[in-house]
């Protein structure tokens, strides 16, 4: 039976991805940027050809909406597909606003083209990740990566390229938890209920292109002040949008809104450092690598948890 193992490793967005054009091609409002993060992990086994279609998730049957979204991939890789057996461990908490749906998608792909013997561009394997998960068609690749908003209604036009390579710049990005559940609302339907009744939803669709002409500029120069900027801009205006949806999406607990604070007070301080936040509660702080403990030191004072995480490299076939 041919099998393919592929390990890729979540992405957390600094110019965020909320709202679709296309909801069955998951074809994104705005265009979005983002940091690869090693050393948390999914690793994905594919046996093509099997009983029956199987999904195991860290170590555990799957439930029937999770088999279907990745069994409905496995469907694109080929619409002929044998019935197909999948096993995806991550090894980090799943669920917790820390985009484990990113890297599992991105597995998912490569070890499914690879054990189906139908080989794929980059291009093509982010565009059938970004299927499964938005945010899935940036951890094909490793170091910074952009998702192109395209402009195809057939979304062929819509994956994500590497913009800057995983040695570019060393930073850390610290993971502070304070709530390691899975969420209340998924990131599908918070996104769907925010551009359906959010006023402020046109806003955030408009503000968008400014904040990635920012964060390539800033990436490019390596200016993590002015990156900053254009991080904690883009995650609070994404945000604002969905708090004001009707009703409400609000993933902020009291731990969160601490640690921006410490964010902003280790800055006056002169640590340059910024704060973005995902469909959950947990703050990632994005550092230069020399300052990466003493900011880590002073979240973990609050949070459950501080994983310091460094950039990460291209999803990839292992033997
Ligand atoms: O790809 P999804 O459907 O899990 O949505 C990701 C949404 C955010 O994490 C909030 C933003 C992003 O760009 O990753």
């Amino acid at each position: 039976m041919p099998v393919a193992t592929a390990v890729a490793h979540p992405n957390i967005a600094l110019c965020k991805y909320w709202g679709k054009r296309d909801r069955p091609l998951n074809l994104p409002s705005v265009g979005s940027l983002s940091l690869t993060l090693a050393p948390f992990s999914t690793t994905t086994t594919v046996e093509w050809g099997a009983e029956r279609d199987e999904l195991v998730f860290n170590g555990r049957p799957a439930s029937a909406e999770e088999a279907r979204k990745v069994f409905a991939v496995c469907d694109l890789v080929d619409s002929w597909r044998p019935r197909v057996r999948v096993a995806s461990d991550n090894d980090f908490p799943t669920a917790a606003g820390l985009a484990s749906s990113s890297s599992g998608f991105a597995a998912l792909v490569l070890a499914a083209t690879a054990a189906a013997g139908h080989p794929r561009t980059v291009e093509q394997l982010s565009v059938m990740a970004r299927r499964g998960s938005g945010s899935a068609s940036r951890s094909i690749f490793g170091g910074w990566a952009e998702w192109k908003l395209g402009e195809r209604d057939d979304g062929m036009d819509s994956y994500a390229f590497e913009i800057a390579p995983v040695d570019h710049w060393d930073v850390r990005m610290l993971v502070a938890i304070f709530d390691a559940g899975p969420k209340g609302v998924s990131s599908r339907d918070g996104m769907l209920r925010t551009q359906e009744t959010s006023p402020f939803y046109p806003a955030w669709v408009a503000s968008a292109p400014r904040d990635l002409a920012e964060a390539r500029a800033a990436i490019r120069d390596r200016d993590l002040l002015a990156l900053g900027r254009v991080m904690e801009r883009s995650a609070l205006r994404m945000h604002a949008s969905m708090m004001a949806a009707d009703p409400p999406v609000l993933y902020w607990k009291s731990g969160s809104v601490w640690a921006q604070e410490c964010v902003r007070s280790l800055r006056d301080q002169g640590v340059p450092c910024a704060w973005t936040m995902d469909a959950g509660p947990n703050v990632k702080v994005l550092v230069e690598a020399a300052h990466a403990d003493v900011v880590a030191e002073r979240l973990a004072r609050v949070a459950d948890q501080v994983h310091i995480l460094h950039p990460g490299g291209p999803a990839r076939l292992v033997p």
